[in-house]
């Protein structure tokens, strides 16, 4: 069963009553979403890089926030983006039109942007806008084949690896990495010590930074050269 709560910043999330599990810090969904993935990943890329064009992938597009702050972040760069996600267990449409993210952007048609994001097609690569494409996979992330140096960034938002150890394995971990181009970033909430240990046998620096409010660190992942 899933649930509709309010968060710290009046944002909302969603709790997955079995797993016992929210799809964002209680702390602030919005916040922690703008701070990890908007801020760590897209605007330290966007600032390193300053590419016109960036591919990125999410694994686990649950409500969209992240495809929606980064799509309404866009227009202030002028970039084109590319935005794949995964997804194993898409929402319920009526629930993911009760989510209250449009209220916190200032952007005129932010919910007719929001909704639209939601009911582009699945398995199909959808134009959102001139400069946004998204293309929704309904798959789960271990037994979606990924292609080598594809992604600039990856938002890796899995439930906690206490929750779902399985999207967290050395496997998993290992065929996202080999999706990122060389200087390519991947950024999560999470910073637990096994997943730190985990990416050092792959091929990335690692930087552990501050987190969002209520956490106190996340970590950014740059894949370097072989
Ligand atoms: C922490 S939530 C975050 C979702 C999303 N990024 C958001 O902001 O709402 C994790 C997401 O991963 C999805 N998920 C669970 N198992 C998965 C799997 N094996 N492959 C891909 N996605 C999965 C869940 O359904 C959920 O939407």
């Amino acid at each position: 069963m899933l649930q509709l709560l309010k968060t710290s910043d009046g944002s909302h999330t969603i709790r997955h009553v079995e797993l016992n599990e929210t799809y964002h810090s209680i702390h602030g969904a919005v916040q922690e979403s703008k701070h990890v993935f908007i801020q760590n990943g897209l605007h330290f890329y966007i600032e390193k890089h300053k590419p016109s064009c960036l591919k990125i992938l999410e694994v686990g597009f649950g409500t969209g926030l992240n495809a929606f702050l980064t799509m309404i972040d866009e227009k202030s760069h002028g970039i084109s983006i590319m935005y794949d996600a995964v997804e194993a267990f898409p929402l319920p449409g009526e629930m993911a039109m009760e989510l209250n993210y449009p209220d916190f952007v200032e952007t005129s048609n932010a919910a007719s942007i929001f909704s639209a994001l939601h009911k582009a097609a699945w398995n199909e690569t959808s134009s959102m806008s001139t400069d946004f494409t998204l293309r929704k996979m309904h798959n789960s992330v271990q037994a979606t084949m990924l292609e080598k140096s594809t992604y600039d960034i990856v938002y890796f938002d899995a439930f906690a690896p206490k929750t779902q150890p399985d999207m967290w394995s050395a496997s998993v971990l290992s065929n996202v990495i080999w999706a990122i181009k060389t200087g390519g970033v991947l950024v999560t909430y999470c910073a637990s010590g096994q997943f730190k240990r985990d990416l050092k046998s792959l091929q990335v620096e690692i930087e552990v930074l501050h987190g969002p409010p209520g956490k106190k660190e996340m970590v950014r992942a740059s894949r370097i050269p072989k």
